[in-house]
């Protein structure tokens, strides 16, 4: 179902975003229609997904798919990423932040649109629990490349290994498209030091 949070010009508690803060949390960052949440929330009933997303007729299908499959574990909040990150959430709230194929702004005039900034970066090391990962796919060479080295840079990141079949890892949306047009995809998987 859609989170609406109680006031948006403060921290959010973990319990007001799920009623057990003992259960791990993963954020989905600009989660789309919300295939991939959906099937993660739906392989996982014991962990508690939020989306974030700002379209509002996205939210809307992601909370039906989610009724339809009778979740409970899965919430989207309609809001903007780099707020949400920066601001909104609690501190060490995350177990995994999933950033998937987030909009390149290829024009150069929109690059500054990115969200892969120093600030982002110090966002998701806030966010994460110690030992908490960041997983990042883009089917964008160039965004790829100009992100990594800010996301290398973040003192508490550190990359590890990301073998496709290392773990359940659903196909997003867009993923599936680029797959099926040829596109490579690019991944990174960080890990939040304690
Ligand atoms: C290219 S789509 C990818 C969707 C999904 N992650 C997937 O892989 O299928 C990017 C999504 O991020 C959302 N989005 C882009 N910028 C955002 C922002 N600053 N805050 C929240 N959502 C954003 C878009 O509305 C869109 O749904």
């Amino acid at each position: 179902m859609q989170f609406v949070p109680p006031d948006y010009f403060r921290k959010l508690s973990r319990e007001e975003m799920f009623p057990d803060p003992s259960r791990p949390l993963e954020i989905d960052l600009g989660c789309g229609d919300g295939s991939f949440l959906v099937a993660l929330a739906e392989a996982y009933p014991q962990r508690d997904f939020l989306g974030v997303e700002r379209l509002l007729g996205r939210v809307r299908k992601v909370c039906r798919k989610a009724e339809r499959a009778e979740l409970t574990n899965l919430r989207v909040l309609r809001l903007e990423t780099a707020y949400t990150v920066g601001w909104l959430l609690p501190d060490a709230c995350a177990t995994r932040v999933h950033f998937l194929f987030p909009d390149p702004w290829p024009k150069k005039k929109h690059h500054k649109r990115r969200l892969v900034t120093d600030d982002f970066c110090a966002a998701i090391e806030r966010i994460l629990v110690a030992g908490g990962e960041f997983l990042f796919k883009t089917d964008h060479r160039e965004y790829f490349d100009e992100a990594l080295p800010v996301l290398e840079a973040a003192a508490g990141l550190q990359r590890l290994d990301w073998a496709p079949d290392a773990f359940f890892y659903p196909t997003t949306d867009f993923e599936a498209l680029w797959r099926a047009e040829g596109r490579e995809v690019y991944s990174a998987r960080f890990s939040r030091s304690s």
